[in-house]
């Protein structure tokens, strides 16, 4: 299957997505004492209202597994935050009414079936308040496969433009940058072997969501010598797909032990990092689990790599 279709909804709609929460952000007050999680509230249901409701209209047999779940959208002390959702997306579907704008996020309840989509319409909250990097992440899950990935990352720096750059993979097509302030599409590829000076490795700025401690020494295990750098979101898996860093390490915090990883946080990404030629596996090897679960029950850890080290990865780990 070619999945052009597919691709291009998936694309105008985080395009979309992309638009209310830019516009969103554009209003967050820029010293804040104590973060108010209100601008992510209304950024990340109406993403989701977004996506689910272009979805929806060509592809209405597909489940979408969303973050998101308007349950509490609709309780009294929300009324507000309901407001604010409807006005921003008004500004892009102009007739959305309250009761549409719930009824789309809630088409994000769906199951994991032979065939669905599994979206994460604000992944790196934190980043996101921040004014840092964050991502809208969606992709297409066949027979146990991701078939197409879009992560939109409206401030991943771009050369000589406009931050903001929208990654696509389709499963044996390859992988492509969108630079979004020009409409110009290029191929990406990882780290080469001789490439040297993109030998870097990304992480988490947060660092409960993982072993920050284990990770610098894996990394200085196979030859990194440069510091890890820190970026929010599944932006991380556009650095490796570009070939901007070589491997993302995300080990499981001694804190949270027993966390388990959801399929939106790594889907979009990790199709778009093996199309670049990459590779992605959990900290034991195995492959991630997109067929069973929101949760990756059976999964530990994330290993993204150029492809090239990521054995090397994988023996420092389990030795
Ligand atoms: P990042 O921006 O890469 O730090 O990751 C953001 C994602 O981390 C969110 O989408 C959460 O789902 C996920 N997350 C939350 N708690 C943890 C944890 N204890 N370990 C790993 N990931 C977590
Ligand atoms: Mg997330
Ligand atoms: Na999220």
């Amino acid at each position: 299957m070619s999945y052009e279709k597919e691709k291009e909804i998936a694309i105008t709609a985080t395009l979309s997505a992309w638009k209310l929460c830019q516009k969103v952000r554009q209003n967050i007050p820029i010293a804040m004492e104590k973060i108010d999680k209100s601008p992510v509230t209304v950024a990340d249901y109406g993403s989701q209202a977004i996506i689910c409701k272009a979805l929806a209209e060509v592809f209405p047999n597909d489940p979408v597994v969303g973050e998101e779940d308007a349950t509490e959208l609709q309780t009294p002390e929300m009324a507000e935050n309901l407001a604010k959702i409807t006005e921003y997306v008004q500004e892009i579907i102009p007739d959305a009414t309250s009761e549409q704008i719930i009824n789309w996020i809630n088409q994000g309840n769906g199951k994991v079936e032979k065939r669905f989509w599994t979206l994460d319409p604000i992944d790196g909250t934190k980043g996101f308040l921040r004014q840092d990097q964050y991502a809208i992440a969606l992709a297409l899950i066949e027979d146990g496969e991701v078939k197409v990935g879009v992560m939109g990352c409206p401030a991943y720096p771009v050369e000589n433009h406009q931050p903001g750059a929208l990654f696509v993979a389709v499963r044996g097509q390859g992988a492509t940058m969108i630079i979004v302030a020009t409409g110009e599409e290029i191929p990406i590829q990882v780290v080469p072997e001789n490439d040297m000076e993109n030998l870097r490795f990304v992480g988490s700025i947060e660092a409960s969501h993982g072993d920050i401690e284990r990770q610098d020494a894996v990394a200085k295990a196979v030859g990194i010598i440069a510091p890890a750098v820190k970026m929010d979101s599944q932006a991380k898996y556009g650095a490796v797909a570009s070939g901007k860093a070589a491997l993302y390490l995300r080990l499981p915090s001694p804190k949270t032990p027993n966390y388990r990883e959801n399929i939106w946080d790594h889907a979009a990404g990790a199709i778009v990092v093996e199309e670049a030629g990459g590779r992605v596996s959990d900290m034991f090897g195995k492959p991630l689990d997109f067929a069973s679960n929101p949760k990756m029950l059976d999964n530990r850890g994330i290993i993204v790599s150029n492809g090239i080290i990521h054995d090397t990865v994988l023996g420092v780990l389990n030795q």
